[in-house]
């Protein structure tokens, strides 16, 4: 599946300026992935670690870089971020004791005060995300007071700096703050600072004692840092090649400066490279992170040899940590334990770190420690990477290229890129090549990697992560694990491809039944890009027609349905999502039902099984007892139990599918105040002991109002649901009866009287008779409708929606 791979990311669009010549050793390449529980500091650490390999540019670079869909960005949640291709030298870092000082290695290029800065930095981004942009400079300022407090930050805002000249002190200036009596602080709230600003500030580093200053603006459109360096030593060695020109050592955000003469950050999205002496190549994939993936997350971690386990230090190990690292285990992935968010005064660095060398059974040592915030500990991860991730393998039969797709994207003009780890041979524009699943032959219109961008490559080798354009604008074809492979060739598939198989069933409807074309075609788009969405026309009474759609989960679900209304702007009824049943009839034919209307309610019927979950929770120890009660009013049974050190308990559980989706989650969330955390893993089929509930209005079944119950739940279920259409229906003109009915049998039943028009009202006075002979005739009308089966019930559309749609 690929829920967001139709976007092309879009740093490096002008991509035919950049052709990368590879034949890299494969001994110089490390693939890997990073997994962590759900806003466990992923992102922001991949932020850290494109910024220290100078794989973005500077001034490109913004928060969670790598999530690309306007969905994943603004909730903060990554569904899955874009592959990336990283340049390290190890020893590249200023991991020195004296780390606060320059270290000039061959680059010229380390950061003063690197540490610091990343510190000022991280503080400088929480104000920015707490208070937003466009207020005045004093508010920023009270703000990062504040937080240096918190932080434990050395600063003064009123300190006079004296300016010197020809060695006298010719007046003072005062900064907005001096932190730690390193770096100077300068606050502006201006549409953009320009080249007069940054020479100011040069001009005032020149003249004291200080080396460092950052301009931060807060008035443009983003919050701009720049960062100044006046190094004497450096400007006058430099000086001997060229005039120092601007002031500027390098930038951070939205700004375009010139940089500073032999200092130009070697590694860019538009300078891709020949690898040099003792670099590495250091492709980082993504797993999609959340259950609905797994089939995904498998192949993923199929295509690298380590992943990166963070845990935040602040929460400990949560449920899909567990889940997480079980497959990349089971992937053979050499796992990398990592605590983030150490700079968080929450952070409880040393009883995390022992619990998670505890779960990968390594040495508490062994447990890295970093802060995607602030920069602390990227040198050491990354160093960690290229020691302890082995090189891929080298190919045995180099004669052939053979790889693995792990995601594939989309575009109008260039069709279906897929995104590929080569596990043998070398792949090249040109080639013929095969799908090997899907029996699809085509030609690679382009190779090439990720700078994150997509930039063109000559070719792909053994051990190498990139793409390969293969033209296809059909959907259904390419799906994740399958393997590419050249036409003909000799080389088998590679192990473990499966066709994604729908878990959650619903229907969705447009609004408006003009817009039936543009889903269709809208969710066809979507195909493209998405192998394990399916979908089939249906029509229902009142929504009309509509197409009843297979995805992988609720997320799953969430996904397409909010792509398809922003992407498509359609205005979508999607119904309440249910999960599918294996029906074998006496006869020994098997039928899968996902449609609850579809589900026989009697008859030949042998066995009905449904999926079950094995489901990891763990939660505060207050939460035990309510959990156990509610553990059994959704049928679980539990397997084992385990109390951390922190005296949070694990348990792991079996329930079926069905059970968990009927709002466990929400409930679990609901017991434990939100600190429970939940993972879940689907089970093959098991016996079902379940039946079709059917709601009758005036003795006509509703089809869509139709579900499937857990037995012993029907009539709880039955009850709710017609008390709710009671509540909700208004009254026909005629008394409508309103059941729930199981296996032929009503289990519940409610009236709604009748609607009654005065017929008599505009008689006043006179003989009763009168009076009687109208309601007589009245009665006799309605019993007319209702023969003539003019008296059918009119359900009015929001009733209709309110019972049968997801609440938004
Ligand atoms: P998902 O994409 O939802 O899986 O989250 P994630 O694991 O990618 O986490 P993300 O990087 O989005 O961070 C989650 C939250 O933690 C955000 O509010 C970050 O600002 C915060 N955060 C991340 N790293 C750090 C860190 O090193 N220190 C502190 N103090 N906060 C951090």
């Amino acid at each position: 599946m690929n829920p967001v791979r139709d976007k092309t990311f879009g740093m490096s669009a002008d991509s035919s300026s950049s052709r990368v010549s590879n034949g890299v050793n494969p001994k110089n390449i490390r693939n890997f992935s990073i997994i962590a529980h759900v806003d466990h500091g992923k992102s922001t650490l991949a932020d850290r670690l494109l910024e220290r390999t100078k794989t973005i540019p500077a001034r490109l670079m913004r928060d969670q870089v790598l999530d690309r869909m306007d969905l994943e960005r603004e909730r903060g949640i990554t569904i899955k971020m874009q592959p990336v291709r990283m340049v390290w030298k190890p020893n590249h870092s200023d991991r020195r004791n004296d780390a606060e000082l320059t270290q000039k290695n061959a680059e010229g290029a380390e950061f003063l005060y690197s540490d610091l800065t990343y510190k000022i930095r991280g503080i400088l981004f929480l104000v920015r995300k707490n208070l937003g942009l466009g207020h005045k400079e004093q508010i920023y300022h009270n703000a990062l007071e504040i937080e240096f407090r918190k932080e434990g930050l050395a600063f003064d805002s009123k300190k006079n700096i004296s300016l010197r000249y020809d060695g006298k002190s010719i007046g003072t200036y005062q900064p907005d703050f001096v932190i730690e009596n390193k770096v100077l602080i300068e606050l502006k709230a201006l549409p953009e600072i320009g080249r007069t600003q940054t020479e100011q500030i040069w001009s005032y580093l020149k003249g004291c004692e200080y080396k460092l200053a950052l301009l931060v603006n807060f008035g443009s459109k983003d919050l701009e840092i720049k960062r100044i360096v006046y190094d004497t030593a450096r400007v006058s060695a430099l000086s001997a090649f060229a005039t120092p020109q601007t002031p500027a050592d390098s930038t951070q955000n939205s700004q375009k400066s010139e940089p500073h003469p032999g200092i130009v950050p070697r590694y860019s999205a538009s300078n891709p490279r020949v690898l040099r002496d003792s670099e590495y190549i250091l492709n980082l994939i993504d797993t999609p992170g959340h259950i609905d993936f797994s089939y995904e997350v498998s192949r993923a971690l199929h295509a690298v040899e380590g992943v990166l386990l963070v845990v935040d230090s602040t929460q400990g190990v949560q449920a899909q940590t567990l889940t997480t690292l079980a497959m990349a285990q089971a992937q053979g992935c050499v796992i990398i334990p990592v605590v983030s968010k150490i700079d968080s005064p929450a952070a409880r660095v040393d009883e995390v770190k022992a619990e998670l060398a505890k779960l990968v059974n390594v040495p508490m040592s062994d447990v890295l420690a970093v802060s995607g915030k602030t920069g602390e500990g990227v040198d050491t991860l990354l160093e960690a990477i290229v020691k302890k991730v082995p090189a891929p393998r080298a190919s045995e039969s180099a004669s052939e290229p053979r790889g693995l797709i792990f995601d594939f994207s989309y575009s109008t003009h260039r069709g279906i890129a897929v995104y590929v780890r080569a596990f043998d041979g070398t792949f090249k524009k040109g080639q013929s090549l095969t799908f090997r699943a899907a029996g699809k032959d085509f030609i690679a219109l382009e190779t090439g990697i990720f700078t994150p961008g997509e930039t063109p490559a000559d070719s792909l080798s053994t051990g190498e992560i990139g793409y390969i354009v293969t033209g296809i604008k059909e959907s259904g074809v390419v799906a994740v694990g399958d393997t590419i492979g050249i036409t003909k060739g000799s080389l088998p598939a590679l192990p473990g491809y499966e066709r994604p198989r729908p878990v959650v069933w619903a229907s969705v409807y447009p609004e408006s039944q003009d817009d039936l074309p543009l889903l269709r075609k809208s969710l066809e788009r979507l195909r493209l890009s998405d192998s394990s969405l399916s979908f089939e026309e249906e029509s229902s009474g009142v929504l009309g027609r509509g197409f009843r759609c297979g995805f992988l989960g609720l997320l799953h679900l969430e996904i397409i349905t909010e792509r398809l209304r922003r992407e498509f702007n359609l205005a979508l009824v999607v119904t309440i999502p249910t999960i599918s049943y294996v029906i074998t009839r006496t006869n020994g034919e098997h039928e899968i039902i996902y449609t609850p209307a579809k589900f026989p309610e009697h008859g030949d019927i042998e066995r009905i099984e449904e999926p079950w979950a094995n489901v990891v929770i763990i939660t505060p120890p207050g939460s035990v007892s309510v959990l156990v009660q509610l553990l059994y009013e959704h049928e679980a049974r539990t397997l084992s139990s385990e109390t951390y050190q922190d005296s949070r308990i694990k348990m792991t559980v079996e329930m079926p599918l069905r059970e968990l989706m009927r709002g466990f989650f929400d409930r679990l969330k609901n017991i434990s105040s939100g600190y429970a955390s939940l993972s879940y893993e689907i089970l093959p089929e098991r016996p079902a002991d379940v039946v079709r509930l059917d709601i009758l209005v005036a003795d006509e079944p509703v089809p869509a109002f139709a579900r499937v119950v857990a037995r012993r739940r029907a009539q709880e279920e039955g009850e709710n649901m017609v008390e709710k259409l009671h509540n909700m229906l208004p009254k026909q003109l005629f008394t409508t009866k309103i059941q729930a009915r199981v296996q032929g049998r009503i289990i519940s039943s409610r009236t709604l009287s009748a609607m009654r028009k005065d017929v008599t009202g505009y008689l006043y006075g006179g003989d009763v008779s009168r009076k009687n002979k109208l309601l007589d005739k009245q009665k006799r009308g309605k019993k007319k409708m209702l023969e003539r089966g003019r008296g059918k019930v009119h359900i009015p559309e929001e009733v209709f929606m309110k019972m049968v749609r997801v609440e938004d």
